[in-house]
């Protein structure tokens, strides 16, 4: 079966998929942005399983391009899919392939613990600096390729809080529909 990928405008925080992903920090510590919003909405509970992970697994931080998951606290989700997108200004391309990367290892924990619908914000698209008309075309084509290997996710939600962001991601979806 071919999985759905979608856009919507919204908040990622009220999307009822089996996993949401997050545009964390190597801390894994919350900030500001969709991570932000997401430990508010998500309620303490969240931080608490971040600083395990931290303690137990991860003692230097999430490095860019991985993902680690978590359970969600109070949100209408299941699993909340931490991973770090590239800071534009510290790469030459502004850090493609770790974003390709970004992508693929969030579908990759997706499918290791069994959701098999997810949304994705748009990373590295607010504080770390990508212009959306950018990220759009490496987000997409990284979420179309990593797809052939996962075969029971069903549904990739792409959520965007503005409308720019919005309709660039709706455009790239829609000139190569699935
Ligand atoms: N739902 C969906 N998208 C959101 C939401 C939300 N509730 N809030 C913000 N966004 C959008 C922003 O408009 C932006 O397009 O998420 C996109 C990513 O922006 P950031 O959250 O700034 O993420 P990123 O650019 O990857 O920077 C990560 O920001 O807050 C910190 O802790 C985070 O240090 C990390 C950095």
């Amino acid at each position: 079966m071919t999985a759905t990928i979608e856009v919507v405008r919204g908040d990622i925080t009220e999307q009822a998929v089996d996993a949401i992903v997050n545009a964390a920090n190597s801390s894994l510590m919350g900030g500001g942005g969709v991570d932000g919003a997401i430990h508010a909405a998500a309620g303490p509970q969240l931080l608490t399983e971040c600083q395990a992970l931290r303690r137990d697994r991860l003692p230097n931080g999430l490095p860019v391009g991985k993902a680690v998951t978590t359970g969600a606290g109070q949100l209408p989700t299941r699993f909340v899919i931490h991973t770090v997108g590239p800071k534009h200004w510290e790469y030459p391309d502004g850090g493609v392939e770790h974003l390709v990367s970004a992508h693929r290892n969030c579908l990759a924990e997706a499918d290791r613990v069994g959701a098999t619908s997810v949304a994705f914000p748009a990373i590295s698209c607010g504080v770390y600096g990508w212009q959306a008309a950018d990220a759009a075309p490496v987000a997409v084509t990284a979420v179309r390729e990593s797809l052939g290997r996962f075969p029971n996710i069903s549904l990739v939600r792409f959520v965007l809080f503005n409308d720019d962001a919005y309709e660039t991601f709706r455009s790239e979806v829609a000139a190569n529909p699935s």
